[in-house]
C-alpha cells in the first residue's frame, strides 16, 4: 500500500475547540445543526458553522464540500463541511462517498491530517459501522497508482493521518475495533488495485505467483502452493494449458489457503480468473482499449486479496483461493478456433472463439475445487463484455442455482455497497453451449452472453453450492465513482470479506 494512512480514534470533549487541525463535519441538507451542543466546538466555531448553513441551504447537498478557514482561535485551522443529502435518503454507501470527498478536499489543500467528527446516533446508525465506512471512504477515495511515475511527484502529498473523533457517550472501543478492521480491508483493496493496475509486462503469471507467495511470509495460517505447467499437464488441466499455449509466459496455478477455522470444517473455495493479459488470442481483440485487458486478472486479485484480508483479520474460517493465471496470446503454438480441448474433468470443449478463454481456465479450476469438498464455491471473473451490456459498468452479475448462497451474496452486497444483480440461469441456456463435435463449445455467440458463459462454468462444478460473479464491468472503471478512482476498483474484495465476516458473525 503506497500511502500508509494512520487511523486513530479519539473521544471528543464537548464544548471545546480541542483540535486545531483540519476538521471535517458532515451535514444533512436542510438541517441547521441543532444537535451540535454536545459536540466539541467552542461557541465561535459553532456559530460559524450555523451561519454557513443558514446562508447556504445547499451546503448539505450530497457530496458538496464547503471549506472555511476560521480566524478566531483556538479553532480548527480549516473546516470542511460535507453534505450528506436528505436525512431520510441517507445510506452508509453515500457516507463512504462523502468521507472520500472529505479526504480529497483535505489532501487537495495539502493537509496531511484530517479529523472527522462522527456521531453514530446523529447519523442514525447505532453501531460502529459508520466509522468503518469513513475509513474505507477516505482510504479508497485517495487511491492512486503511481508506482511507475518518476516525474511530477511533488504534486502528490499524501494525507497521512486520519482521526475519528467520537462523542464521549459513544462506545469508542467498538469504534476502534471497527476502524482497525476497515484499515485491513482497505489495505486488501489496495493490494488488489495495485495488482490490477500493474502492466502485463511487469505482472506476469510468474510474478503474480511470487506476490502470492510473499503474502505468506508474515502469516503462518496462510499457505501458498504453486503448480507449474508440468504439474498441470500431469493433472490434465488441458483447458488451462490450451489458453496458455499461445504465450511464452509460463502459466501458474496459484493455491492460497487460509485455515483459521476448525480443522474438520469444509473450506469455502474462491476461484478467481487471472489473465495477466487477454489479447483475445487467435480471435484477436480490436486495438481500441486492448490495453485495459491487463486488468483481466481482477478476479484472481480479488480472491487473493480477500483471503489475505481473512488472515489479517484472523477470521475463524477455512477458505481457499484458486487462481489459474496465464496470458492469452496469439503465438505460433496458440490454440485455434475449432480445436478441441480435453479438460481436467474429462469433458471435451470445442474452442469456437479463443477470446472466450476465461471459461476455459475456470473450467479446470472449478473442477479442481472439488478436491476440497468445499462448503461452497464462489468464482469471480472479468468474464464477458455481455455482462457490461446487460448491467452497465458498475454492477456485478451474479448467476448460480443455490438460493441460500445467492442470498448471502446479496446481503454482503447491500452491506458493502458493491452492487450485485442476479441474472437467470435457466435450463434453456445450457442447450446453447452444447457442441456438435465435443461435449461443450466455449461460445454461444452474443445473445445472453453473460449467462451462457455461466451455464458453461456450471458444467464443471461438482455437487457443491456455487455462485458465479461476473465483474467485467466494475473491475475497471472508465469513470471514477464516489470512492473509486477510475481504473482498478478492487471490486469483489470487500464483498467477499463481508461474506466471510457474516459467516463468522463478525
Ligand atoms: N476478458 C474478456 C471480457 C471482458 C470484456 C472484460 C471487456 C472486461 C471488459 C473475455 O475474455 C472475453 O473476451 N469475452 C468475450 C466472450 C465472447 C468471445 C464469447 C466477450 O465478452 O466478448
Ligand atoms: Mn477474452
Ligand atoms: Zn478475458
Amino acid at each position: 500500500m503506497k500511502s500508509e494512512l494512520k487511523v486513530t480514534v479519539r473521544n471528543a470533549v464537548a464544548g471545546t475547540d480541542q483540535d486545531l487541525g483540519c476538521l471535517g463535519i458532515f451535514v444533512f441538507q436542510g438541517e441547521r445543526f441543532e444537535k451540535a451542543d454536545n459536540w466539541p466546538f467552542g461557541k465561535e466555531t459553532l456559530n460559524l458553522i450555523r451561519k454557513i448553513l443558514k446562508r447556504n441551504d445547499l451546503a448539505g447537498k450530497l457530496y458538496r464540500e464547503t471549506v472555511v478557514f476560521p480566524e478566531h482561535g483556538p479553532a480548527p485551522t480549516m473546516i470542511i463541511l460535507i453534505g450528506l443529502g436528505k436525512r431520510n435518503e441517507f445510506t452508509l454507501e453515500k457516507f463512504r462517498g462523502a468521507a472520500a470527498n472529505a479526504g480529497k478536499a483535505a489532501q487537495s489543500h495539502r493537509e496531511d491530517k484530517l479529523i472527522l467528527l462522527l456521531d453514530p446516533s446523529y447519523l442514525q446508525f447505532d453501531g460502529p459501522e459508520v466509522a468503518g465506512a469513513a475509513v474505507e471512504g477516505v482510504t479508497l477515495g485517495l487511491y492512486k497508482f503511481s508506482a511507475f511515475k518518476t516525474l511530477d511527484r511533488e504534486e502528490v502529498r499524501d494525507l497521512k493521518f486520519l482521526t475519528i473523533l467520537v462523542p464521549e457517550r459513544s462506545r469508542a472501543k467498538a469504534v476502534r475495533t471497527e476502524t482497525a478492521v476497515a484499515v485491513k480491508i482497505s489495505r486488501a483493496v489496495y493490494l488488489a488495485r495495485d495488482l490490477i493496475s500493474m502492466p502485463a509486462n511487469e505482472l506476469t503469471p510468474t510474478v503474480l505467483a511470487e506476490k502470492a507467495q510473499a503474502l505468506t511470509e508474515k502469516r503462518d495460517k496462510l499457505k501458498v502452493t504453486i503448480l507449474s505447467a508440468p504439474e498441470m499437464k500431469r493433472l490434465g488441466m488441458n483447458a488451462l494449458l490450451g489458453v496458455a499455449s499461445g504465450s511464452v509466459q509460463e502459466p501458474k496455478f496459484i493455491i492460497v489457503s487460509y485455515l483459521g477455522g476448525d480443522e474438520a470444517t469444509a473450506p469455502l473455495v474462491f476461484v478467481g480468473k487471472a489473465l495477466t493479459f487477454d489479447s483475445g488470442g487467435i480471435s484477436l481483440k480490436p486495438a481500441e482499449k486492448m490495453d485495459e485487458m491487463k486488468s483481466d486478472m481482477a478476479g484472481g486479485a480479488a480472491v487473493l486479496a480477500a483471503v489475505s484480508a481473512a488472515s489479517e483479520l484472523g477470521l475463524p474460517i477455512n477458505v481457499v483461493a484458486l487462481i489459474p493465471a496465464t496470458e492469452n496470446m496469439p503465438g505460433g503454438k496458440a490454440c485455434r478456433p475449432g480445436d478441441i480441448l480435453r479438460s481436467m474433468s474429462g469433458k471435451t470443449i470445442e474452442v469456437i472463439n479463443t477470446d472466450a478463454e476465461g471459461r476455459l481456465i475456470l473450467a479446470d479450476a472449478l473442477h479442481y475445487a472439488s478436491r476440497f469438498e468445499p462448503a461452497a464455491i464462489i468464482d469471480v471473473a472479468t468474464l464477458t463484455g455481455a455482462c457490461i451490456v446487460a448491467l452497465g459498468e458498475q454492477v456485478t452479475g451474479m448467476m448460480g442455482a443455490d438460493g441460500p448462497l445467492k442470498e448471502e451474496i446479496k446481503r454482503a452486497s447491500e452491506q458493502t455497497g458493491e452492487m450485485v444483480w442476479e441474472l437467470p440461469l435457466w435450463e434453456n441456456y445450457h442447450e446453447q453451449i452444447k457442441s456438435e463435435v465435443a461435449d461443450f463449445k466455449n461460445s454461444a455467440g452474443r445473445p445472453g452472453g453473460a449467462i451462457t458463459a455461466a451455464a458453461f462454468l456450471s458444467s464443471f462444478v461438482g455437487p457443491y453450492p456455487w455462485v458465479h460473479l461476473d465483474i467485467a464491468g466494475p473491475a475497471w472503471l472508465t469513470k471514477g465513482t464516489a470512492y473509486h478512482p477510475k481504473g482498478a476498483s478492487g471490486v469483489g474484495v470487500r464483498l467477499l470479506v463481508r461474506f466471510l465476516r457474516n459467516r463468522c458473525r463478525q
